[in-house]
């Protein structure tokens, strides 16, 4: 049976062919018969193609496809190239912020000038969640989210430090607090690696890094003022 033509009955059909006003109202029902069978198949077309590329997507990226709150992987280890603090430039050098996880990826370069040294250098990057890589470089996930009353913290190049836009809060490049309302440091996701994959764990928060004092910070200040 087509789609374009609905059975009548030999009633309709007599009344079509004698012509008047009924045989306009059957042929209105065929026509309105006809869009709604159009539109069914239109609405579930456009699911299927959906679903497909949906699943197309999954397996060509695992993980970029989903949720805030699950494992997310955010690129490849070579898109992330490594600095020294001094020298961070958004996107280029150091940090990259990565909005599906809500995170800046930091990647500190194997010469990083630490403030701390031996077991106590350990601990802090330990509770800091602070990844060494096997190269010697290290790296953070920052969580986006300023830790006095939320606003995105941008990265911001002319002072190599995140300031809030909100409150003027302010954040050394390894999210460590440097002064401002925010009463600790920035929180950080885990971090880690599945080859040459970066995965971060967006249900994972470290909430507990305080505002450092001279025996917990690892970073020294950045020399140039932050202003605005
Ligand atoms: S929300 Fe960032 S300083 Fe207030």
């Amino acid at each position: 049976m087509s789609i374009d033509t609905p059975p009548i009955t030999p009633q309709q059909y007599e009344v079509l062919h004698g012509g008047g006003a009924e045989a306009a109202e059957i042929a209105q029902q065929r026509l309105s018969r006809r869009r709604f069978l159009r539109r069914s198949m239109l609405a579930v077309w456009g699911l299927s193609t959906t679903a497909a590329v949906a699943g197309a997507l999954n397996m060509l990226y695992p993980g970029v496809t989903s949720d805030f709150g699950s494992t997310l992987t955010v690129g490849k280890k070579g898109e992330f190239k490594a600095a020294k603090p001094s020298d961070f430039q958004a996107e280029i050098a150091g940090v990259y912020h990565r909005p599906v996880a809500r995170t800046y990826v930091i990647h500190l370069s194997a010469d990083t000038t630490f403030l701390l040294k031996g077991s106590l250098l350990g601990e802090q990057l330990g509770s800091e969640s602070v990844v060494k890589d096997s190269d010697g470089t290290y790296w953070i996930a920052l969580y986006q989210k300023c830790v006095h009353l939320g606003c995105t913290v941008p990265f911001k190049d002319s002072c190599v430090s995140f300031k809030c836009p909100c409150h003027g809060s302010h954040y050394n490049v390894t999210g460590e607090f440097l002064d401002g309302p925010a009463p600790k440091s920035l929180d950080r996701f885990q971090i880690s690696f599945q080859g040459e994959d970066v995965l971060v764990n967006t249900g994972a928060v470290n909430q507990n890094v305080p505002r450092p004092d001279d025996t917990t910070r690892l970073i020294a200040a950045p020399s140039v003022q932050c202003t605005g």
